[in-house]
């Protein structure tokens, strides 16, 4: 079985946005020698229109598919991209779309959790890149086997959690964890089963 990892940036007091979900006051510190970790550890994480400005088109690296919820596909939408993350299998969990807006992006309306064992059921080298919103993430929140999140030195006080779900325990083991100067943490977690 391949890993579904949610990769996720937040807050020090873990919200990964506003309470509507912006999380644009964190991108002043997505810079200097933390961003050029990550653009070269996970490339793939970069939106292609990102890795255009960047001149980033290194291969694939830990991830071939994506999932994310229509609140967060649609920023891409909302932008005119209908494909934001074109070097990777798009998939986008959504029930008032009918349609793709894009031939490359696959809507899943029903079982979102079978659908998601389905694709960690492929055959493949590569792990599955949950992106997130805080609504799919509480409804995959079981299917998650490793967490990658990247803290930012700001505390919010409220907002959108990382997890849409309700209150559960569940215990993680932690792996690498990088600090960077300008105060970003970046730790790495499996879960325990
Ligand atoms: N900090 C970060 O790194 C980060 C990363 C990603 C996103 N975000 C933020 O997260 C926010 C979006 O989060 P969100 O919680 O509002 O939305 P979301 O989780 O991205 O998407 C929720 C939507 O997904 C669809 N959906 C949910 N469960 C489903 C199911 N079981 N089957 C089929 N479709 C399902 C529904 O779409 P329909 O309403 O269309 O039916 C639902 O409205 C954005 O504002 C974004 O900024 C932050």
């Amino acid at each position: 079985m391949r890993k579904l990892t949610y990769y996720i940036a937040c807050t020090i007091d873990g919200f990964i946005g506003d309470p509507e979900g912006d999380a644009t006051s964190m991108f002043k510190f997505a810079d200097g020698p933390y961003m050029e970790w990550m653009n070269a550890e996970y490339p793939e994480t970069v939106p292609t229109q990102g890795r255009q400005m960047f001149g980033i088109d290194g291969e694939n690296r830990h991830f071939d598919t994506i999932v994310q919820g229509m609140g967060s596909y649609r920023l891409a939408l909302d932008i005119g991209v209908t494909s934001p993350y074109s070097h990777l299998r798009e998939y986008v969990a959504t029930r008032s779309t009918t349609e793709s807006p894009d031939p490359a992006v696959e809507l899943i309306a029903d079982d979102l959790v079978g659908r998601v064992r389905e694709l960690k059921a492929e055959d493949s080298p590569l792990d599955i890149y949950l992106c997130g919103g805080s609504t799919i993430a509480g409804e995959l929140i079981e299917e998650i086997d490793e967490l990658i999140i990247k803290t930012y030195p700001q505390v919010y006080g409220t907002g959108m959690p990382m997890f849409g779900a309700g209150f559960e325990p569940r215990d993680f083991e932690l792996g690498d964890v990088r600090a960077f100067d300008n105060g970003v943490l970046v730790r790495t977690y499996t879960r325990k089963r």
